[in-house]
């Protein structure tokens, strides 16, 4: 099924705090080669029939390319988030005005919450992360504005501080995650949720193998996680690899690059 994504062009790209374990404020960022990889990004989703929009880039916010984050799309209703670093948190507004300039009923988060960084729509529910970044208060924000159980998870390990860097939906019945990125109490419940999980390794985690995107059969995932895509396709999913290492250096991957919209039920 065709989806459709929107994304912002690191034009105004740049690494300039340390507000996760990846970031490097002391790495030059290549803008140019940025950029590049960004576009085939784009250009992967349009081969594989999905639709691309794009959020004007606004100059002073280097992590707008990181469109994920602005906030979470369900049934044509839009969360959109509340950033925990100032830097960050202008972005709101343009998300906002994108938003509400289309079809969407949107809402801002009045917590801390930051997006589709933390909030992973399944089909089913919406699996929350905490521990990091978004507050747990917000996932019931969250609930009582998209109407999908929202169910909490804690994340344990710096490196995986938004739960899209350590979970990853792959369709409606079938999720890949990396168990060393969660509590005790939060592996339990997603071995009880999902037995037949695909388990990602730490090697396959920091590759960022699991900040992919999935369309319930081509998974666009970063082309370094190149154990992770066998697993892939051991399940029967179609790996697609794209290189974005020159995100890394933000603690970035194709995930964060993309919002996933998704309208009402026509
Ligand atoms: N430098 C950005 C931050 O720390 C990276 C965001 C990555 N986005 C994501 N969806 N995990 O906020």
């Amino acid at each position: 099924m065709s989806r459709h994504y929107l994304m912002c062009a690191p034009v105004h790209f740049d690494v300039t705090e340390k507000s996760n374990p990846w970031m490097r404020p002391d790495h030059v960022v290549d803008r140019e080669r940025a950029l590049s990889q960004w576009h085939t990004l784009v250009e992967v989703y349009e081969r594989l029939g999905h639709r691309v929009s794009l959020l004007d880039p606004v100059p002073g916010l280097p992590d707008m390319v990181f469109t994920a984050n602005g906030a979470v799309v369900v049934g044509g209703r839009a969360f959109v988030a509340r950033f925990r670093s100032a830097t960050r948190q202008p972005e709101s507004a343009a998300h906002q005005r994108w938003l509400e300039s289309t079809r969407y009923d949107v809402a801002m988060s009045e917590g801390i919450g930051e997006g589709e960084g933390d909030f992973l729509f399944t089909g089913r529910h919406v699996l929350a992360g905490t521990g990091f970044r978004t507050d747990h208060a917000t996932h019931l924000e969250a609930q009582e504005f998209l109407g999908y159980p929202v169910i909490s998870l804690r994340l344990a390990d710096e490196c995986f501080y938004h739960l899209d860097t350590a979970l990853l939906p792959l369709d409606a019945d079938t999720i890949a995650y990396y168990p060393g990125a969660f509590s005790a109490g939060s592996r339990r419940l997603l071995e009880r949720l999902y037995p037949d999980a695909l388990l990602a390794t730490a090697e396959d985690a920091g590759h960022f193998g699991l900040n992919a995107i999935s369309d319930g059969h081509h998974v666009v995932v970063p082309s370094d996680s190149t154990r992770f895509a066998d697993h892939l396709r051991d399940r029967g999913y179609e790996p697609i690899p794209v290189d974005l290492s020159e995100f890394r250096a933000s603690g970035g991957g194709p995930k964060c690059c993309t919002l996933e919209l998704r309208p009402a039920a026509e």
